[in-house]
């Protein structure tokens, strides 16, 4: 069999696997790197879990500087990469403080060199594992490289964290306006980060919304906003996470409010069980 045969198996076979459980799949995103993402994300994960008793896997989808297992003081035997050489899925994943976590990897074998083949593999093994999670939270690389936005098109939900300095703000809005303009895909959520004030967040809120609402003619809706957190910064230099340790916490607490509204929405369901498919189904496209 060669490897167009091969590739067009690993699509058929997940075309024939359902999600039975409906899992939420929620991708993070930022135009600009360096907004908090990844610490929402793992907070967001660990809230979830422990404080709304939901199953939740986080997926280390950054693969250009996956560091997931940093802010969780983990040191994982494997990632990722390890499905490629024939692990499953259930061999990598480190159960941490309530959550289950597939740690990503690093380095030169970015997301954008492996090949489409060598996704959809993960993709297959990631089909099975990952349907009997309430939420399944993927953590991304900034920027609207190609993977990253099959990511965001096949989540149900994505949101797009932005603080309130200019450039943040544009490349949420150059993030958001690309890609509805190729796919029409408009489901997200700002999440407004380090913000001095409420004010200020909804200062940056409305601007961002009022631009894309005179683009696309529909409002962006705020999941949120965090205020910037000197608790954060010294969490992380202690090794410790934040929401676990300072559950009081300004930061903890707009990470919960976010996370509140997300176990009580109930999500149009007609796409979420076929993450895995969609997200095959753009990428062989490409
Ligand atoms: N609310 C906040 N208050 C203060 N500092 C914050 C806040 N959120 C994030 N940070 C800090 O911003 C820095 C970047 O955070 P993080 O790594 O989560 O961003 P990222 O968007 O995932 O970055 P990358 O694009 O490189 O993946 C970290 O030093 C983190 O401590
Ligand atoms: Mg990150």
């Amino acid at each position: 069999m060669n490897i167009n045969q091969q590739a067009q198996k690993l699509l058929e076979l997940v075309n024939k696997k359902n999600q039975e459980k409906h899992s939420k799949f929620i991708s993070i995103a930022s135009g600009k790197g360096g907004v908090g993402k990844t610490n929402f994300a793992v907070n967001l994960s660990y809230i979830l879990a422990n404080k709304f008793e939901k199953k939740v896997l986080l997926i280390d989808a950054d693969m250009g500087m996956a560091d997931v297992h940093v802010i969780l003081n983990l040191k994982p035997q494997n990632n990722l990469k390890a499905l490629l050489s024939g692990k499953k899925p259930q061999d990598i994943v480190v159960n941490t403080k309530g959550f289950d976590v597939l740690p990503g990897f690093s380095g030169i074998d970015t997301l954008d060199d492996l090949e489409d083949f060598m996704m959809m593999k993960i993709i297959n093994d990631l089909t099975d594992f990952s349907k009997d999670y309430d939420f399944v939270i993927i953590d991304t690389a900034a920027g609207i490289d190609n993977k990253v936005i099959s990511f965001i098109r096949a989540s149900s939900r994505s949101f797009v964290i932005t603080t309130p300095e200019p450039p943040a703000m544009m490349d949420a809005y150059a993030l958001m306006k690309s890609i509805y303009k190729i796919y029409n895909y408009t489901n997200f959520k700002l999440v407004i980060n380090m913000c001095k004030n409420k004010n200020e967040a909804l200062f940056t809120y409305d601007r961002l919304n009022n631009s894309f609402r005179r683009f696309v003619n529909k409002n962006i809706e705020m999941a949120g906003w965090i205020p910037y957190s000197q608790t954060l910064n010294r969490a992380i230099k202690s090794k410790k996470l934040i929401s676990e340790v300072f559950p009081s916490d300004d930061f903890t607490r707009a990470v919960t409010a976010i996370a509140s509204k997300e176990v009580g929405e109930e999500y149009e369901f007609d796409g979420d069980g076929n993450f895995w498919k969609k997200l095959m189904s753009f990428l062989k496209k490409e």
